[in-house]
This record gives C-alpha cells, sequence and structure tokens, in this order.
C-alpha cells in the first residue's frame, strides 16, 4: 500500500490528480465512485477543474460502488442521487456510462451478476476510488466479507447503521447493495480516501492489523498498485 499524507486543503487537488492522470492516460477508464464525507473534496476539484476547461470526464465509464436497500428510486439519499449532484451532473460524463446497483429488481442475484459481468466484458475496473467505514467495511463489504466475494445484497452492520443517521433516514435501511471485494481487487488501480480524527483507529489497523476479513480495508493490502490517501488527522496513529 502506497500511503500518502497531505493536509486538508490539498486533500481533494491530490486525489483530483490521480483520477485525471487515469482518464488521460485511458482510452475508456471504468471508474467505480463512493459516495459519503470522504471523497467530497475530490468531487469538489474535479467539478472545478471541468469547469474552468482544464479536465474532462467524457470518456469515463462511471460504476456506482454500492446503494442502499429499502429506498425508491429517486429517493435523494440514494447513492445514485447524490453521484449525480454531487459529481455526475456537473461534469461532462455521458448519462449513457452511467451505472449503478438497482436494489429494487425482481431478481437481485441476477442483477447483480450481471453488474460484474459488465464490468468483465469492458475490461475490468481501471481505477476504484474507495472510502473506508469506521468499521473497515469497504463499499458495503462489511467486516466478515471475505476477498473473494462477488457483489450482491449485503445486511449492513450495526456501527454503519449508527454512522448513517448522519444521511438523514426517515428508517434506515438494514440492507445494501455492493461491488464485491474480488471485483474490487481485479481493479488496475485503487485509490483510497479517508480524511478526519475519527478514521485515525481504522486507518491504523488497515494498514498495521492483521490482513483479515474482520477488516475489510486491510485486504486491499494486497493490491499491487494501491494508494491510500490520507490528511493528516486521519494519519496520526501510523508510525513516521
Ligand atoms: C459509500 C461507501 C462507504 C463509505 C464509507 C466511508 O458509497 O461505499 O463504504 O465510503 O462508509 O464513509 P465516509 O466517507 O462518509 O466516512
Amino acid at each position: 500500500m502506497n500511503i500518502v499524507v497531505v493536509s486538508p486543503e490539498k486533500f481533494g487537488n491530490t486525489a483530483a490528480d490521480i483520477v485525471q492522470r487515469v482518464t488521460e492516460n485511458t482510452e475508456a477508464p471504468n471508474i467505480t465512485f463512493p459516495t459519503g464525507d470522504s471523497p467530497l473534496p475530490l468531487y469538489r476539484e474535479l467539478v472545478n477543474r471541468y469547469q474552468h476547461g482544464k479536465l474532462s470526464l467524457a470518456n469515463v465509464q462511471a460504476f456506482g460502488l454500492d446503494e442502499w436497500g429499502e429506498l425508491e428510486p429517486g429517493h435523494p439519499i440514494r447513492c445514485i442521487s447524490r453521484m449525480k449532484t454531487q459529481l455526475y451532473s456537473e461534469t461532462d460524463i455521458p448519462v449513457e456510462q452511467i451505472y449503478y446497483l438497482e436494489p429494487n429488481t425482481d431478481d437481485l442475484d441476477v442483477h447483480c451478476e450481471a453488474y460484474d459481468k459488465r464490468i468483465a466484458d469492458m475490461g475490468g475496473l481501471t481505477l476504484s476510488i474507495l472510502g473506508i467505514g469506521i468499521n473497515g467495511h469497504i463499499g458495503f463489504n462489511e467486516p466478515g466479507s471475505k476477498a473473494t466475494v462477488r457483489t450482491r445484497k449485503i445486511q449492513l452492520a450495526d456501527r454503519t447503521l449508527n454512522v448513517s443517521q448522519k444521511y438523514g433516514f426517515d428508517k434506515t435501511p438494514s440492507w445494501g447493495v455492493t461491488l464485491g471485494l474480488a471485483t474490487l481487487l481485479e481493479s488496475k488501480e485503487i485509490l483510497i480516501l479517508a480524511t478526519g480524527a475519527h478514521k485515525a483507529e481504522i486507518v491504523h489497523l488497515t494498514v498495521n492489523g492483521p490482513e483479515t476479513s474482520d477488516v475489510p480495508s486491510s485486504l486491499m493490502r494486497r493490491h499491487p498498485n494501491c494508494t491510500l490517501l490520507l490528511d493528516e488527522a486521519a494519519a496520526q496513529l501510523l508510525k513516521k
């Protein structure tokens, strides 16, 4: 794992440089986009670069990383709704190049399998952008998820449900759908984002703890081209 620590002011720029390098060096990059707080500085910077004519995302094939169950299509808390507001609608990613998981599907297993197959048929993921949950979840691959799991429905962990109160659910969904760790680990490159002192403990475990499915983020260490981008607060428990 390549660990990069920057100030909060440089966080968005550093992440955007990585995304821009991938988009400029790849004909049609397949990129996963997470929601949550961690990628917001990145999305703000990508939008800023696009608005100033410094960046185009027109060649990007955008894949949603995960989605809440139990919310109707178009619900503003849905990951796809937030991705549209925070990035997709603010840049030039063509709508027909935006893919996402739809939990309200008759046969969810078939839908998840088709999502993985689409990614495989398109040559696999070029860049997986990820956050880390305070319990080490990656996407919604909660503790206990093995490195071999594929895209699927999953029960959300209690800690995830507690933290997700920040989104203002009327009733918090008990399950979600997530890209699997195996699909993410097959990505050519991985960029994990973590900011803030509340992430310091899980960042420490991710980097220095045992590589275990109890902490799914620790499994990303086995990837040969994985960058963990941290601000100083999130990095405070790491050895110099
Ligand atoms: C969101 C997702 C989650 C978050 C994680 C960190 O699509 O996949 O794994 O990345 O819960 O969330 P924040 O960034 O809000 O701390």
